[in-house]
């Protein structure tokens, strides 16, 4: 596990396997020090295969093997090879049956891979490469087949035993112990195999699918997490019922089971019909959830069970098309969240998701392209890239091709590729075929990483003339990939008029339109319109987000104002605050000095929308906030991230400063938003409220203090009692300390809701932040082999504590440095996830990148882990 530099895996070496795996059978004597595992299964020669006689590759991680034969017999002398991948066996003859007993212990299991413990029950995670540390197997996800799973365990430590499919058998056995056999008859590859053996309550529900079947589910959690169960179960069928109504997708199986483990480190995993989830993606309840917690749970169940056809039903041939699978189920999840939400503001969310952290991801030393072509360790590439980027692919292709076009698109694709492992080529080919487009210039956004920057342009005649837009593009050098070709971005603008309503104009032998998509595919292209029925006021540009590029439009700044002021496009709108706001931050920082016009302008468009009664509450919410430092600091070369920090914040003071009376006339029309209700405009208008509430404080409003603490001490909610904290976690005041110690004595015993006390008390920046570091990692609720409590206390620290993370003295970097060391010898994944925050050290002024990067070339120098070695050695590189 912990070897020397990492040998790359590379796309064009691709070859399909030489053998096929025609059935498995898999037996496991469960138990946590030391599992027992039969694996028996019967292999035929792939006639597709590239040599004839090429020996069986099956891989093994920390695998014991105790013993193997080939149809009944042991292999002749030096036919089974053991090496440092696993086994390699020589001289088969066109089809074998195997069988192999081989051992691994579950309880030493930390780095959460394979077959684990968790709190006294075991579990697996096998994507992308766990199932290699069960048992010896061609574990790769182009091996397909039907497995059949038999579980024996003490019956009274392990009560529950399940896996993929349906359950065929089950029984009582001598030694007090019991078995139960499992059956998947799907395909699968081996990485979506599962089994739970435990203690624990079941709490069930029914779906009735579009053709009538009825579905059982089943939601495993421990007991006393018994009635934290409702929203999660809920979502699922909503999300069954989205799929059949939006995709025309059922599910397949007659029960869907989803377990819920304390020590996880993913969000969640789409196993056949056994999902493994995070227990922070399952349990809510009023008390313990906030409303954003609702919603991330809605979005992940909806997630992992739109894996069923995006990823399960129609696989990855190989690793390299993670974003086949994951880029189209968050396009799905996405799609079906909007439909949960309101007003766009799903929409908006995505993308400030995207520019602060994929983004960056795509400008720094750890850019790859969707479709990478080589990796050293795979499990760095579940990245915001893959996933995020990957769904706004699907989104463009829709938008290309219309939405009808794509459905049917995907129709074609899931009953063409139904049981087989396919790559992102195939799905475009069939999106090219369904279309009649050629689609290869597209294929670029796979292969080419990097943001693209788009300048636009504009001239226009008068009312009933003709207006000119020209769009240009490039893409900046990643790391591999020095020159860069043009993408095919599609563009949505549209043209308002005084009022905000829509111009109407039409292209060369086109239609009379007022909103067009605008097709950039060369470097520069010029696209003309005439007859405008108006003339323009403003260009409402990049619609929708229609592309994940960085747009430079040149607006002014009374244009950005009139498109705060009336924008029907919900993303347009909020951009436009964000461009002021951009601008302000920019001017900060490059002349060492407000620009007090611009300021001035902003806040008094910012005044404009607090009068407007028009505008919904989760959509001012939204608009209101500032960008992050992190996505701020893409604006620069290089910036000090702690003035950058402080400049962020003092400007959030001077503009809502002036407007405190202003929020506080909102503020009554929202006194009854604690009141129990889950709908969409409920969530919102807490959102409004906990936002105005926070803006007061940060403007130093001297009545927001004790209104923080009103509401935290009335609150019946978990949202409301966050909404107060949230707010004066900045403040350096008794306040903040009364509420969080209440906080902790109240949530000591309940980890999920002491993972936000950690985040809150990791990152603010009130003075003595190493202090309360030093108390977290004391405190008895932490542990480090719980990826939640280490991601509360080290995430926040990195990502919000600007000001010790960035100590000049380096303190924070070192801190950090220790923990990814210590975590790495533990848990590598989580590790090297955990590390990447470092890694942007060219992002930082130079006194502290070149100290971040001393930290980095200290882990380098120390025998890490693989996962973590990839990380460090590219961001060195
Ligand atoms: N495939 C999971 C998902 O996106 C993520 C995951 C990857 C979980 C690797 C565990 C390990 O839904
Ligand atoms: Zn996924």
């Amino acid at each position: 596990m912990r070897d020397a530099s990492p040998l790359a895996v590379y796309l064009n070496d691709y070859q399909p396997p030489a053998f096929v795996v025609e059935s498995l059978e898999l037996d496991f004597d469960l138990a946590a020090a030391a599992t027992e595992v039969t694996t028996r299964m019967a292999v035929r020669r792939n006639p597709e295969a590239v040599e004839p006689d090429a020996p069986l590759r099956m891989y093994g991680d920390g695998v014991e093997l105790v013993s193997f034969t080939v149809d009944g017999a042991k292999p002749a002398e030096g036919l089974l090879e053991q090496d440092a991948e696993g086994l390699l066996l020589h001289g088969l003859p066109e089809a074998a049956r195997l069988e192999i007993v081989s051992r691994c212990h579950p309880e030493q299991n930390t780095q959460l891979e394979g077959l684990y413990a968790s709190s006294g029950n075991l579990c697996t995670q096998c994507e992308p490469e766990g199932f290699r540390r069960i048992t010896f197997f061609p574990d790769r996800p182009d091996v397909l087949t039907t497995y059949r799973v038999r579980l024996e365990a003490d019956r009274v430590q392990y009560p529950v035993l399940l896996a993929n499919g349906n359950r065929v058998e089950a029984g009582e056995l001598d030694g007090g112990r019991h078995y139960a056999v499992w059956e998947d008859p799907f395909l699968k590859p081996s990485y979506l195999f599962a089994l739970v053996a435990g203690d624990l309550a079941c709490q069930r529900d029914t779906f009735t699918t579009m053709s009538g079947r009825e579905v059982q589910l089943e939601l495993y959690v421990e007991a006393h997490n018994a009635d934290r169960c409702d929203h999660a179960l809920a979502s699922l069928k909503r999300a069954m019922r989205f799929d059949e109504e939006a995709f025309g997708r059922e599910y397949d199986l007659d029960v869907y089971m989803i377990v819920a483990v304390d020590d996880f480190n993913m969000g969640a995993m789409e196993n056949k019909g056994l999902n493994l989830f995070n227990a922070k993606y399952v349990l809510a309840s009023p008390d313990t959830a906030t409303d954003d917690d609702f919603v991330a749970i809605e979005s992940v169940i909806a997630h992992e069970y739109f894996h069923n056809w995006s990823g399960n039903r129609v696989t990855c041939r190989d690793w390299f098309q993670l974003s086949l699978k994951e880029g189209l189920t968050v396009f799905r999840d996405q799609e079906f969240t909007t439909d949960c939400t309101l007003f766009g503001v799903k929409r908006i969310d995505d993308v400030a998701m995207l520019r602060a952290f994929q983004f960056p991801e795509d400008a720094g030393p750890l850019a790859h392209p969707v479709r990478p072509d080589h990796y050293a360790e795979i499990n760095n590439f579940y990245t915001l890239t893959v996933y995020e980027k990957g769904a706004e692919l699907i989104r463009m292709l829709r938008t290309l091709i219309g939405r009808e076009t794509f459905r049917r698109g995907l129709d074609v694709y899931f009953e063409r590729f139904d049981g087989q492992a396919v790559t992102t080529d195939d799905f475009v080919a069939v999106m090219a075929e369904v279309s009649g487009r050629n689609l290869t210039p597209f294929k670029r956004w796979y292969t080419q990483a990097g943001t693209p920057r788009v300048t636009a342009a504009t001239s226009f005649d008068g009312p009933g003339g003709q207006a000119r837009i020209t769009l240009t593009q490039e893409t900046p050098p990643t790391p591999g990939q020095e020159h860069k070709e043009p993408v095919v971005i599609p563009m949505r603008v549209a043209f308002l008029d005084a009022e905000g309503r829509r111009i109407t104009a039409h292209q060369k032998g086109g239609e009379v339109q007022d909103e067009w998509v605008l097709e950039l595919s060369e470097g520069e292209q010029t696209f003309r319109f005439e007859e405008l029925s108006d003339s323009p006021t403003a260009i409402s540009w990049l619609r929708g987000f229609s592309a994940p590029v960085i747009l430079n439009a040149n607006q002014g700044v009374d244009e950005l104002a009139h498109l705060l002021a009336y924008d029907d496009d919900a993303f347009a709108r909020w951009e436009a605050a964000q461009t002021l706001f951009r601008r302000a931050i920019r001017s900060r920082i490059e002349h060492d000095a407000a620009d007090t016009a611009l300021e001035a302008a902003i806040e008094h468009a910012l005044a404009a929308l607090l009068r407007d009664d028009a505008i919904e509450p989760v959509l001012l919410a939204t608009i209101l906030q500032l960008p992050p430092t992190r996505e701020l600091a893409e604006l620069f070369e290089r910036v000090d991230p702690v003035r950058l920090r402080n400049e962020r914040d003092d400007l959030e003071k001077r503009l809502y400063m002036p407007l405190t009376d202003a929020m506080q006339q909102i503020q009554p029309k929202l006194d009854d938003v604690d009141n129990g209700a889950f709908t969409a405009e409920a969530m919102g208008r807490r959102q409004l409220r906990n936002r105005l509430l926070a803006l007061r404080v940060a403007a130093r409003d001297q009545a927001a203090v004790p209104e923080a603490l009103a509401q935290y001490q009335k609150a019946r909610s978990q949202t409301m009692r966050m909404g107060a904290l949230n707010a004066v976690n900045e403040l350096d005041h008794e306040a903040r300390q009364v509420l969080l110690a209440d906080f902790e004595k109240r949530y000591r015993d309940d980890p999920l809701v002491l993972d936000k006390y950690f985040g809150l008390q990791a990152g603010s920046q009130v003075a003595g932040g190493f202090e309360r570091l030093d108390a977290l990692l004391e405190h008895p609720g932490f542990r480090w082999t719980n990826p939640n409590r280490v991601r509360a206390v080290l995430g926040p620290f990195m990502a919000r504590n600007e000001r010790h993370f960035h100590q000049d003295d380096g303190e924070g970097y070192r801190r950090m440095g220790g923990f990814v060391e210590k975590l790495d010898a533990m848990n590598p994944q989580t590790a090297a996830r955990l590390a990447q925050p470092l890694t942007r050290w060219r992002k930082v002024d130079t006194g502290r990148g070149e100290q971040m990067r001393a930290e980095l070339e200290r882990l380098a120098a120390l025998e890490v882990s693989r996962d973590l070695r990839d990380v460090i050695e590219r961001a060195l590189a």
